[in-house]
């Protein structure tokens, strides 16, 4: 099936209700046979649901079709983006390990890495830039994995998957990638190499602005059996659940199976069967969505591109976007509706725009309906200092806009009125009132 297909379809059949809508599961266990089913079920000999920390067949649905879609083995769905992210390294590293990260990240990511893992003893290497051979210079031995988002967020810069998934894999090492922003209909990193995907629902997938949910995908791509020093907690008894063995006893999927057995299953993290049924309906009209918004941006990003008060805009759509030549090559001829831009006048005439807009709703996140309008130096990346800014790609000035699916009139029109008002450099009381409520 096509990816339109898919997104409705996929992981899904009915039961003896014929349902068409994949039904809520809310419970919380499953009841077994008799102590023989329950025994196999928990030594995982046959599928089968037990307790919903674990599995449930709502969210198994929705796991299903995001493995479909990004053309993975296996999915495993958990409660939001950032435990999506925690879980992946943690699957693959303990005290004394490392892994390299590509420095442009969504902020939580960064600072999770540069602050928090180093707490437990583990070192993540940030190189200068995101290039391939930045990234080989700091694999060594104790390097368990390469990181990166394939669209950065706000950053906007697009990895070269092939190249940093061939430096990854010639050192041992599995590459990690972030797709939230591009979305498996952009863009499809396992094709491309990558061998584990993971996803904020929270953005595009989910799509209105209601419901957090994360997502790691196994591409089942990764010879872990070929590196037993390196992967010991694939290739050895797992004393946290009863001396399974990964590596033989789930070859098409050891990664995530332990994603599952330890990860999930210790820090409780999971998707509740609601949510995944509404990262189900988002999913449904993903396809058509991204059109759209892809359709405004462009109209957006034009207006901007031309507007005298602007003093630079970037966007993947333009072709002198210095990572256009790797977006055609690998989301073709689409982009993502993220649009980032500085206003004449800094970071105080960025502030003035962001508190002026009425339309746009002045919030961190992405891929809402609703057209969004953030400010990451102060909201999102405010932890960062100043050289952390620079190296994630954040700079001061920087305003983001996720583009929704209003009409694109509406929304230049409220740019406009916001660049309107004069004095940006000098935001007032008045304008940080905010709108009439009524208006918005
Ligand atoms: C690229 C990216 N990854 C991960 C996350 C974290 O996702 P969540 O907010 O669902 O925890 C975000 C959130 O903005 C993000 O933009």
């Amino acid at each position: 099936m096509r990816d339109e297909t898919l997104a409705i379809h996929g992981g899904y059949t009915a039961d003896s209700t014929r349902a068409v809508a994949v039904p809520i599961y809310q419970t919380v266990a499953h009841d077994f046979t008799d102590a023989d089913h329950a025994g196999k079920v928990f030594d995982l000999e046959v599928p089968g649901f037990h307790y919903n920390r674990i599995n449930n067949p709502t969210v198994d649905v929705l796991e299903q079709r995001l493995a479909a879609l990004e053309g993975g083995v296996a999915g495993m769905a958990l409660s939001s983006g950032a435990a999506a992210v925690s879980t992946s390294v943690l699957n693959l590293l303990g005290a004394g390990d490392n892994f390299v990260s590509a420095p442009q990240l969504y902020g939580a990511t960064y600072t999770y890495f540069a602050h928090v893992l180093p707490k437990l003893g583990i070192e993540v290497r940030f190189p200068p830039d995101d290039q391939a051979d930045s990234i080989e210079a700091l694999i060594d031995d104790r390097t368990k994995a390469v990181f990166c988002e394939t669209v950065g967020n706000p950053a906007g810069n697009v990895i070269d998957l092939e190249r940093v998934a061939e430096v990854a894999h010639r050192h041992g090492v599995p590459l990690i990638v972030d797709n939230t922003v591009p979305t498996p209909l952009l863009l499809k990193p396992i094709r491309h190499g990558a061998d584990v995907v993971i996803h904020s629902l929270t953005k595009f997938i989910g799509g209105h602005g209601t419901t957090m949910g994360g997502m790691i995908i196994d591409g089942g791509t990764f010879p872990w059996a070929e590196h037993p020093e390196r992967f010991p907690m694939m290739n050895e008894p797992e004393l946290a659940f009863h001396g399974v063995r990964y590596t033989t006893q789930f070859p098409d999927a050891p990664y995530i199976t332990r994603c599952r057995t330890v990860g999930l299953r210790n820090t409780g993290s999971c998707l509740s069967p609601f949510n995944a049924f509404l990262h189900l309906q988002g999913l449904e009209s993903l396809a058509v969505r991204l059109v759209r918004h892809e359709a405004n941006a462009r109209i957006v990003a034009d207006y901007l591109a031309h507007d005298a008060r602007i003093a630079w805009v970037s966007f993947l759509g333009f072709p002198d976007n210095p990572y256009h030549e790797l977006a055609r090559r690998y989301l073709g001829e689409r982009c993502p509706s993220i649009i980032t831009f500085g206003v004449r006048g800094g970071y105080d005439a960025g502030i003035a725009v962001f508190n002026r807009v009425q339309l746009f709703k002045r919030l961190v996140n992405m891929g809402d309906a609703k057209s969004l309008i953030a400010h990451p130096a102060s909201t999102t990346h405010r932890q960062l200092t100043p050289s952390d800014l620079a190296l994630v790609g954040v700079t001061p000035d920087m305003v983001r806009l996720s583009i929704g699916l209003e009409h694109p009139d509406d929304l230049i029109e409220d740019l406009d009125q916001a660049l309107s008002s004069q004095d940006l450099g000098h935001a007032g009381p008045d304008v940080l009132k905010g709108p009439d409520p009524a208006f918005r």
